[in-house]
């Protein structure tokens, strides 16, 4: 029988993932009373019945205990103008944890992690599954509120780059 091709290097996969546009969140967590959150660009719908979406964490990640532990987790869906928020959750400034909220506003949904006001859509998430794999977890979220706005410009990130959509019609 014919050998299971290799996996292919790091650095091609990286070079390759680069090209991949994907819309920039921040995944919020609330875990013993202290919040915590990171930039996520590894986030998918996943089943609208249930009502499913997965994330991907970093097990390195300060959220990845606290999401763990506390069971909930946020997702925003970011706009244009929280560019620097986004940098600031993806540990621009060397601002750790809780300090990270002091820049944006704040409300909570059904399971108090932080929802950003403005986020262009905010998905409140239980943990109905989380799987290891290798570096990272897979945190499977059961949507139990949901905010969303009609206005405002998704922030994508390709190329080691944020950037917006430009629209055809
Ligand atoms: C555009 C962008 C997308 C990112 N996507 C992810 C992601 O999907 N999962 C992840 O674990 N880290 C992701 N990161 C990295 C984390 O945001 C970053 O490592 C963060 O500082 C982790 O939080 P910590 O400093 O509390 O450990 C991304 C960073 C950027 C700038």
């Amino acid at each position: 029988m014919a050998q299971d091709p290799a996996p292919v290097a790091p650095d091609a996969l990286r070079h390759g993932m680069r090209r991949l546009a994907a819309g920039v969140t921040i995944i919020t967590t609330l875990d013993g009373g202290a919040p915590n959150g990171l930039t996520a660009t590894a986030v998918t719908s996943l089943t609208v019945t249930p009502p499913h979406l997965l994330v991907c964490v970093n097990r390195t990640a300060a959220a990845h205990a606290a999401i763990g532990r506390s069971g909930r987790f946020c997702v925003n869906a970011l706009a244009q103008e929280h560019r620097e928020l986004a940098a600031r959750f993806a540990g621009a400034g060397g601002i750790h944890g809780s300090e990270r909220f002091a820049a944006g506003t704040w409300t909570t949904l059904a399971t108090g992690a932080p929802v950003l006001v403005d986020a262009l859509a905010a998905f409140d998430c239980t943990v109905a599954n989380a799987v290891d794999v290798a570096t990272h977890s897979i945190f499977i979220g059961l949507v139990v509120a949901l905010s969303a706005r009609d206005d405002g410009a998704a922030l994508l990130y390709e190329a080691g780059s944020f950037g917006r959509l430009t629209r055809d019609d």
